[in-house]
Parts: C-alpha cells; structure tokens; sequence
C-alpha cells in the first residue's frame, strides 16, 4: 500500500494510527512487552496480551484500559501449539482477525561454556526460538488466509550478532530469531505481511536481572555510546512504527535497533 501523500503543514497525517488494527502480543506481561503493548494500544490498536502469568498481564491491561485504550488477556505458554492455537481462537472472537503479531518472551542464563546441560538449552532455544516459530506459523498461516497483510515484529537481541559473552544459548537463540524474520520477509512478502525484528539494546528486566553483575554494567556501559539502560517506553516508537501499514509499508525483512548505539562501534 502507497504511504502517503503530500499534506499541508499542520494536518495531521495519521501515519501511526493502528485504529482498528488487532495486536497479538505473546509475552505482553514482559517489561519491554507491556510497554510496546501500551504504544500500541495508545495509537488505538485492540492489544491482545498473551502471558503464562495472569497477574502482570491483568495488571497491563488494566493500565492501558485506564487512558482509555482496548486490551484484553490471553493465558499461553509460548512453547505449546496447542495452547497459541486455542489463544488465536480466543482472540479472534474477541477482536476479529489479527493484523499484527509480536513476539517477545525471552529467558536467558549465563552459564559457562561447559556447563550448559542439554536440558537447559532446550529451555531457552524453546521460549526464544521454537515460539516465534510456532507463533509465526499459527497466526501467520491464519494472517494470510485472513488476506488483509500485516505486520509480524520479532523481539531480538543485540546479543545475536556478535554474540555477547557469558550467554552463548541466549546469542543462538536470538541469531536464530534473525534468520526466521528475514526468511520469513521473503515469504510472506506476497501476501502483504511485512515481517521485521527490533533488537533492543541493554534495559533492565526479570530476565537479566542476575546477569546485570556490577563488571557487566561497567563494560555495557562503556560500549554503549550513549552510556545508559534504555528505557522500555523508548521501544514503543520502533513497535508502533513497524506496526504501521502507512508508516512502514516499504520495510520488510529488517532488523531495527534500539540500544543507544552499543551496535555502532567495536572497542
Ligand atoms: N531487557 C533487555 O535488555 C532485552 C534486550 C534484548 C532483548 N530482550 C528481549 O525482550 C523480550 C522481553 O524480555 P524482557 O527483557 O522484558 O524480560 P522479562 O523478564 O520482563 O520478560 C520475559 C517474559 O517472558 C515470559 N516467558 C518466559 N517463558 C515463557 C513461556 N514459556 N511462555 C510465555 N511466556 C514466557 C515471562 O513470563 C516474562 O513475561 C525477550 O525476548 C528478551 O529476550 C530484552
């Protein structure tokens, strides 16, 4: 679809307006999940937040409902087909068909090299890269049969490449995630489904909170050139932009980041 064309200074162009649009955000209970539910959910999408835990997502949609936005809850564990399948049923009721797709559930581990146990691995590779997977294919498949295109937004990581150290299951998964957003750019690109990832940069959250050792903040921020975390709320224009079929109609198959230039230099 064309984006837009010339307005005059001071009408508003709409470029972000989701009005209408229904969002499936699998791990919407996240730190970095609610705050991209909440900007997009703020430009008037119909957020669906998808969470194995009920209390934070309860406590998300609540937040959004409270300015007046429209969200409702999902139970999900991201790694069952079985679960993704009911929950697509679920939301469609609730919000008719989907037209953007967010995945961002992530665990991660700093476990040395040679003591990574298989079990541990299958863990991570599982909640990080088997549900994009899953998820791709179940609201993907149901994207292109519904026929109106979309937008699929991938959470990735800055560990994906290079990878960081001390994270060596987290950085494959994440690589991993890359290479499903560009394969799948190609081919759903036909049906008008955009398919992009965000790599966010370093912000605190559950799920780095024990690998944020005080020498691992030291040297982030020393590479970072913008030397600080990011805030969640500061994903929410790369999410709502990327969501956007008139803002980001031409942009498929990229990988965005948002991490105060840490991707910008070596040393
Ligand atoms: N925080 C960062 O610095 C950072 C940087 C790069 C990428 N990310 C990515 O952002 C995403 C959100 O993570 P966050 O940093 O907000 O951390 P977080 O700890 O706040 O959230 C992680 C979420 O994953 C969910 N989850 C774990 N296993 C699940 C499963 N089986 N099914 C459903 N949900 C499951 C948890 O319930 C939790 O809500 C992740 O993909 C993470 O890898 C985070």
């Amino acid at each position: 679809m064309k984006a837009t064309s010339c307005k005059k200074p001071g009408e508003p162009m709409n470029l972000f307006d989701l009005t209408g649009k229904t969002a499936v955000v699998i791990g919407g209970n996240s730190t970095l999940g609610a705050a991209m539910c909440e900007g997009l959910a703020g430009h008037g999408a119909r957020v669906a937040i998808v969470a194995r835990n009920m209390d934070k997502a309860t406590a998300v949609k609540e937040q959004i409902e409270q300015v007046g936005g429209a969200a409702a809850c999902f139970q999900a564990d991201a790694t069952s087909a079985e679960d993704l399948k009911r929950v697509l049923q679920e939301v469609t009721l609730w919000g008719g068909s989907v037209d953007i797709l967010m995945n961002c559930p992530g665990v991660n581990s700093s476990t040395p090299f040679f003591e990574i146990t298989m079990e541990e691995w299958d863990h991570i590779m599982d909640v990080n890269l088997k549900s994009v997977v899953l998820a791709c294919q179940i609201f993907g498949k149901h994207m292109v049969e519904a026929g109106k295109g979309g937008s699929i937004i991938n959470i990735s990581s800055v560990s994906s490449d290079p990878p960081l150290s001390r994270v060596l299951t987290y950085s494959t998964s994440k690589a991993g995630v890359n290479q499903v957003t560009k394969f799948l750019a190609r081919e759903l690109a036909p049906n008008n489904i955009r398919v992009n990832a965000i790599i966010p940069g370093f912000f605190p959250a559950e799920q780095n909170r024990k690998i944020l050792t005080k020498d691992r903040v030291e040297s982030i921020m020393r590479h970072t050139p913008m030397e600080r975390f990011g805030d969640p709320s500061e994903l929410q224009g790369a999410a709502v932009w990327l969501a956007s079929e008139q803002a980001s109609s031409f942009v498929t198959g990229a990988l965005i980041r948002v991490d105060g230039g840490f991707g910008a230099m070596m040393i």
